[in-house]
Protein backbone atom coordinates (compact mmCIF):
# COMPACT_ATOMS: atom_id res chain seq x y z
CA UNK A 1 0.00 0.00 0.00
CA UNK A 2 1.07 3.32 -0.59
CA UNK A 3 0.97 4.61 2.77
CA UNK A 4 3.11 1.94 4.38
CA UNK A 5 6.29 4.08 2.12
CA UNK A 6 4.54 7.55 3.92
CA UNK A 7 6.07 8.41 7.39
CA UNK A 8 4.56 6.93 10.10
CA UNK A 9 4.23 8.87 13.47
CA UNK A 10 4.70 6.70 16.76
CA UNK A 11 2.06 6.92 19.54
CA UNK A 12 1.87 6.74 22.67
CA UNK A 13 0.93 3.44 24.37
CA UNK A 14 -2.30 5.45 26.15
CA UNK A 15 -3.07 8.82 24.04
CA UNK A 16 -1.41 11.74 25.56
CA UNK A 17 -3.22 15.22 25.94
CA UNK A 18 -1.66 15.86 22.21
CA UNK A 19 -3.14 12.56 20.61
CA UNK A 20 -6.15 12.96 22.88
CA UNK A 21 -7.19 16.44 21.22
CA UNK A 22 -6.58 14.92 17.83
CA UNK A 23 -9.28 12.94 16.24
CA UNK A 24 -9.12 11.22 13.34
CA UNK A 25 -6.43 8.28 12.96
CA UNK A 26 -5.71 5.75 10.89
CA UNK A 27 -3.90 2.51 11.54
CA UNK A 28 -2.05 -0.12 9.60
CA UNK A 29 -0.01 -2.96 10.70
CA UNK A 30 2.88 -2.34 12.67
CA UNK A 31 6.25 -4.01 11.53
CA UNK A 32 6.06 -5.92 14.83
CA UNK A 33 3.26 -8.13 13.60
CA UNK A 34 4.67 -8.19 9.89
CA UNK A 35 3.95 -11.52 9.16
CA UNK A 36 3.40 -13.28 5.64
CA UNK A 37 0.29 -11.53 4.77
CA UNK A 38 2.30 -7.46 5.75
CA UNK A 39 5.51 -8.78 3.47
CA UNK A 40 2.31 -9.94 0.66
CA UNK A 41 0.75 -6.40 0.95
CA UNK A 42 4.27 -4.81 0.71
CA UNK A 43 4.77 -5.98 -2.53
CA UNK A 44 1.22 -5.57 -3.88
CA UNK A 45 1.77 -1.57 -2.64
CA UNK A 46 2.90 0.22 -5.96
CA UNK A 47 -0.12 -1.51 -7.83
CA UNK A 48 -2.66 -1.34 -5.41
CA UNK A 49 -4.68 1.50 -5.83
CA UNK A 50 -4.11 1.54 -9.55
CA UNK A 51 -5.42 -2.60 -9.73
CA UNK A 52 -8.74 -1.58 -7.50
CA UNK A 53 -9.76 1.29 -10.37
CA UNK A 54 -9.36 -1.14 -12.85
CA UNK A 55 -10.38 -4.91 -11.65
CA UNK A 56 -13.77 -3.16 -9.44
CA UNK A 57 -14.35 -0.88 -12.68
CA UNK A 58 -13.65 1.91 -10.19
CA UNK A 59 -16.82 0.66 -8.20
CA UNK A 60 -14.78 0.16 -4.79
CA UNK A 61 -14.78 3.75 -4.74
CA UNK A 62 -18.95 3.66 -4.24
CA UNK A 63 -18.16 1.00 -1.87
CA UNK A 64 -15.84 2.60 0.40
CA UNK A 65 -18.12 5.67 0.63
CA UNK A 66 -21.28 3.44 1.59
CA UNK A 67 -18.95 2.17 4.26
CA UNK A 68 -17.81 5.45 5.43
CA UNK A 69 -21.65 6.48 5.71
CA UNK A 70 -22.78 3.85 7.38
CA UNK A 71 -20.26 4.32 9.98
CA UNK A 72 -21.95 7.86 10.77
CA UNK A 73 -18.86 9.77 11.27
CA UNK A 74 -19.77 12.93 11.72
CA UNK A 75 -18.44 16.48 11.71
CA UNK A 76 -15.94 16.81 15.00
CA UNK A 77 -15.73 13.09 15.77
CA UNK A 78 -12.89 11.25 16.40
CA UNK A 79 -12.53 8.69 14.25
CA UNK A 80 -10.43 5.43 13.60
CA UNK A 81 -9.38 3.97 10.06
CA UNK A 82 -8.17 0.33 10.55
CA UNK A 83 -6.09 -1.63 8.25
CA UNK A 84 -5.63 1.76 6.31
CA UNK A 85 -3.74 0.60 3.05
CA UNK A 86 -2.65 3.22 1.28
CA UNK A 87 -5.98 5.65 2.75
CA UNK A 88 -8.90 5.71 0.87
CA UNK A 89 -11.32 5.03 3.62
CA UNK A 90 -9.13 7.60 5.64
CA UNK A 91 -9.49 10.35 3.37
CA UNK A 92 -12.81 9.75 2.82
CA UNK A 93 -13.52 9.91 6.69
CA UNK A 94 -11.44 13.07 7.11
CA UNK A 95 -13.65 14.91 4.93
CA UNK A 96 -16.56 13.77 7.45
CA UNK A 97 -15.21 14.35 10.26
CA UNK A 98 -13.85 18.20 9.08
CA UNK A 99 -11.04 20.34 10.19
CA UNK A 100 -12.20 21.66 14.08
CA UNK A 101 -8.63 22.98 14.08
CA UNK A 102 -7.18 19.67 14.42
CA UNK A 103 -3.23 18.97 14.45
CA UNK A 104 -0.82 18.25 11.18
CA UNK A 105 0.82 15.23 11.75
CA UNK A 106 1.90 13.36 8.85
CA UNK A 107 2.36 14.57 5.25
CA UNK A 108 1.81 11.28 3.79
CA UNK A 109 3.01 11.35 0.11
CA UNK A 110 -0.53 10.67 -0.88
CA UNK A 111 -2.14 13.07 1.23
CA UNK A 112 0.36 16.23 0.21
CA UNK A 113 -0.92 14.64 -3.63
CA UNK A 114 -4.71 14.92 -2.81
CA UNK A 115 -4.33 17.53 0.07
CA UNK A 116 -7.76 19.24 1.16
CA UNK A 117 -7.51 21.69 4.40
CA UNK A 118 -8.98 18.25 6.38
CA UNK A 119 -6.66 16.21 5.70
CA UNK A 120 -4.83 18.41 8.61
CA UNK A 121 -6.84 16.30 10.64
CA UNK A 122 -5.49 13.02 10.15
CA UNK A 123 -2.78 10.35 12.11
CA UNK A 124 -1.20 7.87 11.10
CA UNK A 125 -0.66 5.07 13.27
CA UNK A 126 1.77 1.50 12.97
CA UNK A 127 -0.19 -0.24 15.18
CA UNK A 128 -1.92 -3.90 15.67
CA UNK A 129 -5.81 -4.43 14.89
CA UNK A 130 -5.37 -6.84 18.00
CA UNK A 131 -3.87 -4.49 20.57
CA UNK A 132 -4.89 -1.03 19.73
CA UNK A 133 -3.20 1.88 21.04
CA UNK A 134 -6.13 3.27 22.20
CA UNK A 135 -8.15 3.76 25.58
CA UNK A 136 -11.77 2.15 26.23
CA UNK A 137 -15.10 4.03 24.40
CA UNK A 138 -12.03 6.91 22.61
CA UNK A 139 -13.73 6.61 18.83
CA UNK A 140 -17.27 7.75 17.66
CA UNK A 141 -16.64 5.33 14.79
CA UNK A 142 -14.82 2.72 12.86
CA UNK A 143 -14.21 1.73 9.91
CA UNK A 144 -12.20 -0.86 8.31
CA UNK A 145 -11.77 -1.64 4.16
CA UNK A 146 -10.90 -5.11 2.90
CA UNK A 147 -8.69 -5.24 6.71
CA UNK A 148 -10.66 -8.01 8.89
CA UNK A 149 -10.44 -10.57 6.51
CA UNK A 150 -6.73 -10.40 6.22
CA UNK A 151 -6.53 -10.06 9.96
CA UNK A 152 -5.31 -13.46 11.73
CA UNK A 153 -7.92 -13.38 15.16
CA UNK A 154 -10.90 -12.07 14.04
CA UNK A 155 -12.84 -12.21 16.85
CA UNK A 156 -9.87 -10.78 18.90
CA UNK A 157 -9.71 -8.09 16.33
CA UNK A 158 -13.71 -7.34 16.75
CA UNK A 159 -13.77 -7.34 20.32
CA UNK A 160 -10.66 -4.82 20.30
CA UNK A 161 -12.87 -2.67 17.74
CA UNK A 162 -15.93 -2.48 20.65
CA UNK A 163 -14.02 -1.69 23.16
CA UNK A 164 -12.46 1.62 21.78
CA UNK A 165 -16.02 2.33 20.38
CA UNK A 166 -18.01 5.18 22.66
CA UNK A 167 -21.63 3.42 23.58
CA UNK A 168 -23.93 3.81 20.92
CA UNK A 169 -21.02 4.14 18.41
CA UNK A 170 -20.75 2.32 15.15
CA UNK A 171 -18.12 0.00 13.02
CA UNK A 172 -18.93 -0.37 9.44
CA UNK A 173 -16.56 -2.66 7.86
CA UNK A 174 -16.50 -3.41 3.98
CA UNK A 175 -14.97 -6.27 2.52
CA UNK A 176 -15.80 -9.49 0.12
CA UNK A 177 -18.85 -11.21 0.65
CA UNK A 178 -18.36 -14.78 1.30
CA UNK A 179 -21.50 -15.40 0.00
CA UNK A 180 -24.05 -18.18 0.48
CA UNK A 181 -25.81 -18.23 -3.15
CA UNK A 182 -23.69 -20.49 -5.27
CA UNK A 183 -24.12 -18.24 -8.07
CA UNK A 184 -22.26 -15.68 -6.38
CA UNK A 185 -19.77 -17.81 -5.08
CA UNK A 186 -18.99 -19.45 -8.62
CA UNK A 187 -18.88 -15.42 -10.14
CA UNK A 188 -16.84 -14.70 -7.62
CA UNK A 189 -14.62 -17.42 -8.34
CA UNK A 190 -14.50 -16.82 -12.14
CA UNK A 191 -13.62 -13.19 -12.14
CA UNK A 192 -10.40 -13.96 -9.77
CA UNK A 193 -9.46 -16.83 -11.80
CA UNK A 194 -9.73 -15.02 -15.30
CA UNK A 195 -9.80 -11.35 -14.72
CA UNK A 196 -7.94 -10.28 -11.30
CA UNK A 197 -5.12 -13.02 -11.65
CA UNK A 198 -4.38 -12.84 -15.19
CA UNK A 199 -4.56 -8.52 -14.66
CA UNK A 200 -2.34 -9.09 -11.59
CA UNK A 201 -0.37 -11.25 -13.30
CA UNK A 202 0.38 -8.53 -15.90
CA UNK A 203 2.67 -6.62 -12.76
CA UNK A 204 4.12 -10.25 -11.51
CA UNK A 205 2.00 -10.77 -8.61
CA UNK A 206 0.27 -13.60 -9.44
CA UNK A 207 1.07 -15.37 -6.16
CA UNK A 208 -0.19 -12.11 -4.52
CA UNK A 209 -3.87 -12.23 -6.12
CA UNK A 210 -4.44 -15.70 -5.75
CA UNK A 211 -4.42 -15.47 -2.44
CA UNK A 212 -7.49 -13.53 -2.53
CA UNK A 213 -9.50 -16.50 -3.34
CA UNK A 214 -8.40 -18.50 -0.51
CA UNK A 215 -8.72 -15.60 1.95
CA UNK A 216 -12.47 -15.05 1.08
CA UNK A 217 -13.14 -18.75 1.15
CA UNK A 218 -11.37 -18.72 4.69
CA UNK A 219 -13.15 -15.27 5.49
CA UNK A 220 -16.91 -15.21 7.35
CA UNK A 221 -20.09 -15.33 5.94
CA UNK A 222 -22.55 -12.26 6.59
CA UNK A 223 -24.60 -14.40 9.20
CA UNK A 224 -21.02 -15.49 10.60
CA UNK A 225 -20.23 -11.77 10.77
CA UNK A 226 -23.01 -10.73 12.46
CA UNK A 227 -22.55 -13.39 15.21
CA UNK A 228 -19.00 -12.88 15.78
CA UNK A 229 -19.46 -9.00 16.18
CA UNK A 230 -22.86 -9.75 18.59
CA UNK A 231 -20.25 -12.10 20.74
CA UNK A 232 -17.64 -9.54 20.95
CA UNK A 233 -20.30 -7.72 22.30
CA UNK A 234 -22.02 -5.46 20.38
CA UNK A 235 -25.56 -4.96 20.31
CA UNK A 236 -26.57 -4.96 17.06
CA UNK A 237 -25.26 -6.32 13.73
CA UNK A 238 -26.88 -6.22 10.03
CA UNK A 239 -24.36 -7.42 6.81
CA UNK A 240 -25.22 -5.72 4.13
CA UNK A 241 -24.15 -7.06 0.19
CA UNK A 242 -23.04 -4.78 -1.75
CA UNK A 243 -22.30 -4.57 -5.62
CA UNK A 244 -24.71 -7.07 -6.87
CA UNK A 245 -23.23 -9.69 -3.64
CA UNK A 246 -19.24 -9.60 -4.69
CA UNK A 247 -18.52 -7.07 -2.05
CA UNK A 248 -20.73 -6.48 1.75
CA UNK A 249 -20.37 -4.36 4.63
CA UNK A 250 -21.00 -5.08 8.34
CA UNK A 251 -22.38 -2.41 10.45
CA UNK A 252 -22.17 -2.75 13.61
CA UNK A 253 -23.61 -0.94 16.99
CA UNK A 254 -22.19 -0.75 19.90
C1 LIG B 1 -6.12 -4.99 1.51
S1 LIG B 1 -5.39 -3.76 2.50
C2 LIG B 1 -6.75 -2.67 2.76
C3 LIG B 1 -6.38 -1.24 2.52
C4 LIG B 1 -7.48 -0.20 2.60
N1 LIG B 1 -8.20 -0.24 3.85
C5 LIG B 1 -8.43 -0.29 1.45
O1 LIG B 1 -9.64 -0.43 1.69
O2 LIG B 1 -8.02 -0.20 0.31
C6 LIG B 1 -5.30 -4.60 4.07
C7 LIG B 1 -4.52 -3.84 5.14
O3 LIG B 1 -4.72 -4.51 6.39
C8 LIG B 1 -3.52 -4.37 7.13
N2 LIG B 1 -3.50 -5.36 8.20
C9 LIG B 1 -3.56 -6.71 8.13
N3 LIG B 1 -3.48 -7.25 9.36
C10 LIG B 1 -3.39 -6.22 10.24
C11 LIG B 1 -3.28 -6.12 11.66
N4 LIG B 1 -3.23 -7.20 12.45
N5 LIG B 1 -3.22 -4.89 12.22
C12 LIG B 1 -3.25 -3.78 11.46
N6 LIG B 1 -3.36 -3.80 10.11
C13 LIG B 1 -3.41 -5.01 9.51
C14 LIG B 1 -2.43 -4.55 6.08
O4 LIG B 1 -1.22 -3.98 6.50
C15 LIG B 1 -3.03 -3.79 4.90
O5 LIG B 1 -2.62 -2.45 4.91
Amino acid sequence: MAALTAAISSTPAAPGPAARRRRFFAVRCSSSAADERQVLFSRIAPVYDHLNDVLSLGQHRTWKRICVSWSRAKRGDRVLDLCCGSGDLAFLLSEKVGLDGQQLQTAANRQEQRWKPCYKNIKWIEGDALGLPFADCYFDAVTVGYGLRNVVDKPKAMREIFRVLKPGSRASVLDFNKSSSLFTTSLQSWMIDNVVVPLASGYGLTEEYKYLKSSISQYLTGKELEELAKEAGFSAAKHYELGGGLMGDLVATR
